[in-house]
């Protein structure tokens, strides 16, 4: 299997699935309990139907929109997801060149392995710098002290993940950096040696945002222990508008799903909220970002860009999210060139075919909720 082989989401999940070593695989692939969120992140987008307009005379598709002040050209942009280099030696790199490519934003987290410094260097397309909050309050200010002199047009706190969630896949296998693997997690590396050896000839593994401060070699860190030791559970709204005004630039919050939280974000100053659920690695059970997306777009939709992310697969679940009101859809997976190229060619595909020839032509009057 090849990636031209790759049509669809589903084709890239496979190509993953065959090149990588499995706890890798699990660890990106895997979601928190039951993996019930996970599966109902993308099956929401099931219970909205879409009713096309038809005869509207759209020859050019204007996938173009404006989100947090940053103009793209395509209604979605790579969500920032921690440790690329694992999954390809290119790791951000490729994922940044796609961005840019196709002209839309791309995400660099704060578990990110390339830094953000070189990122915003060589692409000019918006970045945004996605920040967990630790109990070092001077390493948050020297971080985002950082992504102001690099020039990162926004900042993103995550705040879905004050603990780990219950990855039961990683605790199979014994996922953690540096690799302190379980007898099956190792057995499953040695079934994918062409992953060890690109592995090893490449750059090394590094975390650049937080080498200065954190010692990530001294002993093995999985996800968890990052989140339940290193960061801050005592962060409230308070420590919140402080970091908005600290920052003084674009700002949003991502990883809120209850509507209260939404209002209470436009009221210390976020110019967006991301409805996410950490695609279902965090809270089992929690309410798909599809299924909350209508209210809260009712609510404050006026007063900041609602965005959503988790679960997203299909061009047309970028259109669902659109015609119900997100100003703009992540997309975490694979967000190489191929993939992102995928997708627009849905987007623009679906669309046509739904007689929309710019993103504000999609409203609610084109989609339908099931009743059964
Ligand atoms: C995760 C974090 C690191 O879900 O985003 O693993």
């Amino acid at each position: 299997m090849r990636l031209t082989d790759c049509h669809n989401f589903h084709d890239f999940r496979r190509l993953a699935k065959r090149r990588l070593p499995g706890p890798i695989f699990n660890y990106i692939d895997g979601g928190a309990d039951d993996e019930v969120t996970l599966r109902r992140n993308s099956e929401a987008f099931e219970s909205v139907d879409l009713v096309p307009h038809v005869l509207r005379g759209t020859p050019e598709v204007d996938l173009s929109t404006t989100i947090m002040g940053q103009k793209l050209a395509l209604p979605f942009y790579c969500s920032p997801t921690a440790l690329q280099r694992l999954f390809h030696h290119q790791g951000e790199r490729a994922v940044a060149a796609a961005a840019a490519k196709y002209g839309t934003m791309f995400g660099v987290s704060s578990l990110g392995t390339v830094s953000l410094e070189e990122l915003r260097k060589t692409h000019d397309t918006p970045q945004v710098y996605q920040f967990y909050f630790h109990k070092d309050r001077g390493l948050n200010r020297a971080m985002m002290q950082r992504a102001k002199e690099a020039g990162v047009e926004v900042m993103m706190l995550t705040v879905d993940s004050m603990t780990g969630g219950n990855r039961e896949r990683d605790k199979r296998t014994g996922f953690s950096i540096p690799f302190k693997l379980t007898l099956g997690g190792m057995a499953q590396f040695a079934m994918k040696p062409a992953w060890g050896i690109n592995y090893v000839t490449h750059e090394k593994f590094a975390l650049p945002q937080l080498d200065e401060h954190v010692d990530m070699g001294g002993g093995t860190m999985s996800i968890g222990r990052y989140f339940t030791e290193m960061l801050d559970p005592t962060m409230n709204w308070d420590d919140l508008a402080e970091m908005v005004v600290e920052w003084g630039g674009k700002f949003c919050l991502k990883g809120i799903i209850h509507p209260e939280d939404a209002i209470r974000a436009a009221e210390v100053g976020c110019d967006a909220v991301i409805l996410s659920n950490h695609g279902g690695r965090q809270l089992d059970g929690s309410v798909a970002p599809f299924d909350a997306l209508g209210d809260i777009v009712d609510r404050v939709g006026d007063r900041l860009d609602v965005i959503m992310d988790s679960g997203v697969q299909r061009g047309t679940h970028i259109v669902k999210a659109l015609a119900m009101g997100a100003k703009a859809v992540a997309a975490g997976q694979a967000g190489v060139e191929r993939m992102l190229g995928l997708l627009k060619d849905e987007v623009e595909r679906d669309m046509r075919l739904m007689g929309a020839a710019r993103v504000s032509d999609l409203d609610r009057s084109m989609l339908r909720v099931r009743t059964r």
